[in-house]
């Protein structure tokens, strides 16, 4: 071969890896609701299937963010498509494989809560789905819209992040406006969503406010660049990085460093701050606990019930400050993301994989089936993938996106 015919080849080499590099999605945990998108039929009898190991998402679609609800999961495109694995098709059936929202919306954010999912259009304007969407004026209306129906109106939101049955948006001047489930001092009450529930004050306008179908603005005049909505908490990052947390209290999850229960409510109507004077470079928020990648040095802090604790081991820990697992420091690994997820925890560190530890349910990735616990100290995700993003969670599974290996069709 001569020289010239070697730089050809390998020209031809980057050209073909170049207009490969797409992404793949990838979901792993409970799948019985077709909420892993990879197709498995909906299984007849509850947790008859899942996936420790992450499957793909089927279609060959290529994402660049993805959110889990319950049971439900959602992606979107580079070019702020929504394609949803349950809700937002303008149909009540399930769908196994991902599905275009209907509507020919262009996203530029999209979030998923238990039942809901919301998403934020190029002018910032809020559109939401599912249970709760819809505010009825009688109590035969359903409150459950198909497709995306405009909420927050009159707001324009930078970001927005969904919980159980609560949603908060960040304004250009970083005010966090909720709606949906709000705590009057005694009753847990959710706007239009199921009953039995628990809200648990994760609207963090004050003790006195009633569930409310539209925004209020969080109590305290903070101003946050970011938000993460947990289970039954939302937590915010303010201009300093200082991380302040509202809402249910009842695990530490808030980690304001009191102890869980000292507030008998059992929630912190409005937002407290995190212990510890730690600046953070991002935050998320789980069902029973908080986690953070501190921004000098990207330690993964957490706090609330700590890991393993959801299969009932004893003694129960309850963590009222942030704390670095114990495994953490000589781990060798460091992390550029965090996501909870009931009470198992994933993070991808800078080498492209994902670690999980923590978690109670069959199909989690730390779980082991033999002895019936998880994990408290990190298993990496099997499979090989090149992850370059991790989605937001709730409860029982979790998605991430993967650079598509070269030469997958
Ligand atoms: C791939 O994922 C990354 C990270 O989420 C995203 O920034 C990028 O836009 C995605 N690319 C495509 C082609 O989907
Ligand atoms: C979808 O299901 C809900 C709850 O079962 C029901 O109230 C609603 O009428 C259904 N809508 C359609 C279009 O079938
Ligand atoms: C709220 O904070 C802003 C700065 O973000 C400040 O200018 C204003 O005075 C504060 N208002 C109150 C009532 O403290
Ligand atoms: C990083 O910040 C923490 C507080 O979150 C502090 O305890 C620690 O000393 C800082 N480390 C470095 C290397 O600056």
């Amino acid at each position: 071969m001569t020289p010239q015919t070697l730089t050809l080849s390998l020209l031809c080499v980057a050209l073909v890896q170049l207009a490969a590099a797409e992404n793949v999605t990838l979901c792993w945990g409970r799948g019985a609701d077709g909420q892993l998108g990879n197709g498995m039929p909906a299984a007849a009898e509850g947790d008859s299937y899942g996936s420790q190991t992450p499957v793909v998402v089927s279609g060959g679609r290529s994402f660049a963010s993805v959110c889990s609800g319950m049971a439900h999961s959602c992606a979107l495109e580079p070019s702020g498509l929504g394609v949803n694995g349950q809700l937002g098709t303008g149909s009540n059936a399930s769908s196994n494989t991902p599905v275009e929202v209907s509507g020919s919306h262009t996203f530029r954010a999209i979030t998923c809560g238990r039942f809901h999912t919301c998403a934020l259009d190029a002018e910032g304007a809020t559109w939401c789905w599912g249970v709760g969407s819809v505010a009825p004026s009688s109590e035969d209306e359903s409150p459950i819209s198909l497709v995306p129906v405009r909420a927050a109106e009159g707001h324009a939101f930078e970001a927005v992040c969904a919980g159980y049955d609560h949603t908060c948006g960040l304004d250009a001047s970083g005010r966090a406006h909720c709606w949906g489930c709000l705590s009057s001092s005694s009753n847990i009450i959710c706007a239009a969503a199921p009953a039995g529930n628990n809200g648990a004050g994760s609207l963090g306008a004050g003790l006195d406010a009633e569930a409310s179908q539209t925004p209020v603005e969080a109590a305290g005049n903070h101003t946050f660049a970011s938000l993460s909505c947990g289970v039954y908490h939302t937590c915010g990052l303010d201009d300093e990085n200082r991380a302040w947390c509202w809402g249910s209290s009842v695990f530490g999850e808030l980690g304001s460093g009191s102890n869980p229960g000292e507030n008998e409510d059992g929630f912190e109507s409005e937002p407290v701050a995190v212990a510890g004077e730690h600046a953070f470079a991002s935050i998320s928020a789980g069902y029973s606990h908080t986690c953070g990648l501190t921004l000098n040095s990207s330690a993964l802090l957490c706090w609330g019930e700590s890991p393993g604790n959801g299969q009932g081991l004893t003694p129960r820990t309850l963590l009222t400050e942030p704390t670095e697992p114990a495994w953490a420091a000589d781990s060798g690994l460091s992390f550029v993301a965090v996501s909870t997820a009931d009470d198992a925890t994933c993070a991808l560190d800078d080498d492209s994989n994902i670690w999980c530890f923590g978690g109670g349910s069959t199909y989690d990735p730390a779980y082991n089936a033999a002895d019936g616990t998880a994990s408290a100290t990190p298993v990496k995700l099997a499979g090989g993938h090149s992850f370059l993003a991790l989605g937001t969670a709730h409860v029982l599974h979790m998605c991430a996106i993967a650079a598509k290996p070269a030469g997958q069709a």
